[in-house]
């Protein structure tokens, strides 16, 4: 096994701990460029409807300074016709679109493609005319990716919460089904012509199993790396997400 999983740093709790105090520190950007110096292929950032973390002064600020030293901005959003506005006049290399509840403290699940289609698949279309590389953030579901390869989106990101939970609380049997169907999902997806990303609720425990998935071609993380920042530093902690990661696709 090999080729190189790709690690997209999410940043958003950076802005979380700064909105707390209504400051101007800790500034996204600066860790956006520590966490890329460290070995992140690109950034990712969720701009939610409520504003609770990402401002849209960081989406332009992280677009430019990304655009600059030739990185991926992965912007995160809401399927709605404001956010839909803000990527047209970003124009981030990559958008992932996720389902948005707001009296979430996630994204708790993934989109419903296989209901939403007519809805979301005009704006897959949008955003890829605009230059854009659209994913989809969906469960691993045969329905929900046989839709998702209807959409005209070339990614889908398979949601990792619930397999990340499972492992984490020692539910072991729960936690190999889930894997289980994350493979058969990458598999699906990957037969169907569609790049695989994964994330949400990775640590350095759960990420092995999902990076060690062949079809697997980015991983984005964000809380757990920001977490352990608090204690490491963000540069160790993503450099040895980074090493974990490439541990997992190392030839046997
Ligand atoms: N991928 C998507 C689509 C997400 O919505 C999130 C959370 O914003 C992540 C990955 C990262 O999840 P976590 O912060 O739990 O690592």
């Amino acid at each position: 096994m090999s080729r190189r999983v790709r690690l997209g740093v999410n940043i958003d709790h950076v802005a979380t701990i700064r909105n707390a105090r209504g400051v101007s520190y800790p500034d996204p950007s600066r860790a956006a460029i520590i966490a890329l110096e460290a070995g992140a292929d690109g950034i990712t950032a969720h701009l939610r409807e409520d504003r609770r973390h990402i401002s849209d002064a960081d989406i332009a600020n992280l677009a430019a300074m990304l655009r600059e030293r030739g990185r991926p901005l992965n912007l995160e959003m809401a399927v709605t016709s404001e956010m839909l506005a803000i990527a047209l006049k970003h124009r981030p290399p990559a958008v992932c679109l996720v389902p948005e509840r707001r009296e979430e403290r996630t994204t708790e699940g993934g989109l419903d493609v296989a209901h939403g289609h007519n809805w979301i698949a005009p704006f897959v279309q949008k955003l890829r005319d605009n230059g854009s590389r659209v994913s989809l953030f969906i469960g691993a579901d045969p329905l929900q990716i046989e839709a998702a390869s209807r959409t005209g989106a070339e990614v889908v990101e398979l949601h990792t919460g619930a397999y990340c939970d499972a492992a984490r609380d020692g539910h072991t049997d729960q936690a190999a089904a889930i894997l289980e169907a994350l493979v058969a999902g990458a598999q699906q997806a990957a037969s169907l012509g569609l790049e695989v990303h994964a994330g949400h609720g990775i640590d350095y425990e759960t990420v092995a199993p999902i990076a060690a998935i062949q079809q697997v071609a980015e991983l984005n993380i964000g809380h757990f790396l920001i977490g352990e920042a608090i204690f490491t530093g963000l540069a160790d902690a993503v450099g040895e997400m980074r090493r974990r990661i490439d541990a997992a696709r190392a030839p046997d």
